[in-house]
């Protein structure tokens, strides 16, 4: 039976990809952008938020909890927070629409005040592993009621009823995840005492660098083998900013690798953030042979930023470092394409995470790419692939999104290097964090 809402979308080989293009900003600065200034006391303004519908759904639940959230005309969006404690039960359920990431931080932040909320979903987040921040925030004092998912999974819809004040806790991070990381620091905000996470492996840490900004007393130390500490001091009280957010990586990856593997390509991206812990993919990019310039590196917003000049490149596999898996996590889809048309063969491992993202993103990748015809081994905990040297790929083939915007967006540039259309069963996922993908596609192809 075929789904008469979805809108299914072909792309096919495109001419060189030439101009300049700005990327929207980035999802996770976006998120966290809203709720500390919704949790601060005072108007917070930020400008360059991501309205992609997954931020969107951030911001209607710090409405439904009490913040004052407008976005003026001129982009600017104002936040009038209700201060560190002061959250307001939600009169309804809380709408998390397709996003993992305002599920898991809200999910911290109301399990350290006095208040219950219900969060539910669309049915990929519905699928989703919740035990992950279930664990952390119910020995903080948090009662979580979930519901039963596959292979013994707790997922939403779920009900989380607060405690405060809840009780300081010091956790040690079973997953590589920067939501649980920031779920547990989100908690002890409004939790007396001191709060810790340890980080065996650093994740994004754009909660520590924003905490920091709004006057937390957050603090860092790393160990001799690596290991993070983060500490909060929590009852803190949050002062408003005015927030820059810069431009998003994971965004920016699939015109980075769209103009690698389209000949002839030759694109500026600006104001791309390459905060170290996010910027793994142009390393390994680079790697691979990929010409990519970083021009003018500067500060935006506590985070480094620079534009970059990607230039038509041909690629060769290479056997990639499953500790950088971190840094690039949601950027495999894409390096999978690039993987694809390279030269020889690329092998990933470590990658369990990825079967758990908006969709078992090794799986879908896999079969995805083995429809137009790429060679492709799937293993337990990575993609063993070997690419045409260049060549396109035979293309002809309708893919299945599965609900996920990187998979959409994906073999839409796949699509770009392929003999015959690569069609998208759906496009409208691409819209949770993209928005306006298909339009800055269109202007570089002019
Ligand atoms: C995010 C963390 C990552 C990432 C997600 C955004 C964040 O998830 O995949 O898109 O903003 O903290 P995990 O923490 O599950 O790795």
């Amino acid at each position: 039976m075929t789904d008469q809402s979805a809108t299914p979308r072909s792309f096919s080989a495109s001419a060189p990809l030439q101009g300049r293009i700005a990327i929207p900003g980035d999802k996770s600065i976006s998120h966290r952008a809203l709720m500390l200034s919704a949790l601060a006391v005072g108007e917070s303004r930020v400008t360059g938020l991501l309205e992609g519908h997954d931020v969107l759904a951030t911001a209607v639940a710090m409405r439904a909890m009490g913040a004052s959230i407008e976005r003026r005309d001129d982009g600017e969006w104002r936040i009038h927070g209700v201060g560190v404690g002061g959250l307001l039960q939600p009169r309804g359920a809380l709408d998390m629409g397709n996003s993992g990431t305002s599920t898991r931080l809200l999910m911290g932040l109301v399990a350290s005040h006095p208040i219950t909320a219900t969060f539910v979903g669309d049915a990929s987040l519905s699928g989703r592993p919740m035990g992950r921040v279930i664990d952390p925030l119910s020995q903080m004092g948090a009662d979580i009621s979930a519901s039963p998912g596959a292979k013994g999974t707790k997922t939403l819809p779920l009900m989380v009823r607060g405690l405060a004040p809840a009780i300081p806790l010091a956790y040690r991070l079973p997953v590589a995840s920067a939501q649980v990381k920031s779920a547990v620091l989100l908690a002890g905000l409004n939790t007396p005492g001191i709060t810790e996470v340890i980080e065996p492996v650093p994740t994004r840490d754009h909660s520590e660098r924003m905490l920091r900004g709004f006057g937390a007393d957050l603090t860092v130390e790393t160990g001799p083998d690596g290991t993070r500490h983060i500490r909060i001091a929590g009852e803190a009280e949050l002062k408003p900013q005015t927030i820059v957010v810069p431009g998003d990586p994971s965004s920016a990856a699939f015109f980075i690798v769209a103009a690698l593997v389209v000949p002839g390509s030759d694109v500026i991206i600006t104001n791309v953030g390459l905060n170290p812990t996010r910027a793994g993919l142009i390393d390994v990019l680079r790697q691979m042979g990929g010409d990519i310039e970083a021009i003018d590196p500067r500060d935006v917003g506590g985070e480094p930023v620079a534009d970059l000049r990607v230039r038509h490149s041909m690629l060769t596999g290479v056997d990639v470092d499953p500790a950088v898996a971190p840094s690039m996590i949601d950027e495999f889809p894409i390096l999978f394409v690039a993987a694809a048309l390279a030269k020889g063969r690329t092998t990933t491992t470590g990658l369990d995470e990825l079967r758990v993202k908006e969709s078992d993103r090794l799986a879908v990748m896999a079969t995805g790419l083995q429809a137009i015809g790429a060679r492709v081994d799937e293993r337990e905990d990575g993609l063993i692939i070997d690419g045409t040297g260049g060549d396109p790929l035979p293309g002809d083939a309708t893919i299945t999104g599965h609900l996920d915007h990187r998979i959409c967006m994906s073999f839409a540039v796949a699509g770009l290097v392929s003999r015959a259309p690569v069609t998208i069963d759906d496009i409208a996922p691409v819209a949770t964090s993209f928005p306006n993908f298909e339009a800055l596609l269109a202007g570089l192809q002019r």
